[in-house]
């Protein structure tokens, strides 16, 4: 079972220099932002995000955050993250993803910094590549 989720984790996360980090975006992937990395890791604290995500984890009433980066472009994870609310009233995916949770996203008033720190944070699924 432990194998499974391992391999389940492992297979989210990027594993060598040709998988692309933020496929979303055209180009090659660009090497991890270390900084913005750790930065985006204590938001992602600091902001309660892991009180309701987590990674290769389901909580119950929250998306699992493995592979965000991949299911959304960057665009509509910085607008989600500005303004659930707004996106819940506008945006077709959201309401969507809003009416499979029980527990509603709140604004959590991100500044420009935090969104992009934590964009870094999600495309590789909260973890350095080869950490564990
Ligand atoms: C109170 C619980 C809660 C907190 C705190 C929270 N979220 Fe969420 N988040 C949700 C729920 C629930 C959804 C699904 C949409 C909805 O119902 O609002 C969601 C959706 C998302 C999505 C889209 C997921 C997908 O599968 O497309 C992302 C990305 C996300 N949250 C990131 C974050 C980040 C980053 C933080 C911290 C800044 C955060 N969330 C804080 C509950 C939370």
């Amino acid at each position: 079972m432990l194998v499974l989720a391992a391999a389940l984790l492992m297979s989210c996360a990027p594993v060598g220099p040709a998988t692309a980090i933020r496929p979303a975006e055209a180009g090659p992937a660009e090497p991890l932002d270390l900084p913005a990395f750790s930065r985006g890791e204590k938001t992602f604290r600091k902001r309660g995000c892991n009180a309701c995500h987590g990674f290769g984890e389901y909580f119950g009433k929250c998306p699992d955050l493995s592979g965000v980066t991949e299911r959304q472009t960057p665009e509509w994870i910085r607008k989600w993250l500005i303004d659930p609310d707004g996106m819940r009233q506008t945006d077709g995916y959201a309401r969507e993803l809003s009416a499979r949770y029980e527990a509603v996203m709140p604004t959590l008033g991100l500044t420009g910094r935090e969104v992009e720190d934590l964009l870094v944070y999600l495309s590789v699924n909260g973890k350095l590549p080869g950490s564990h």
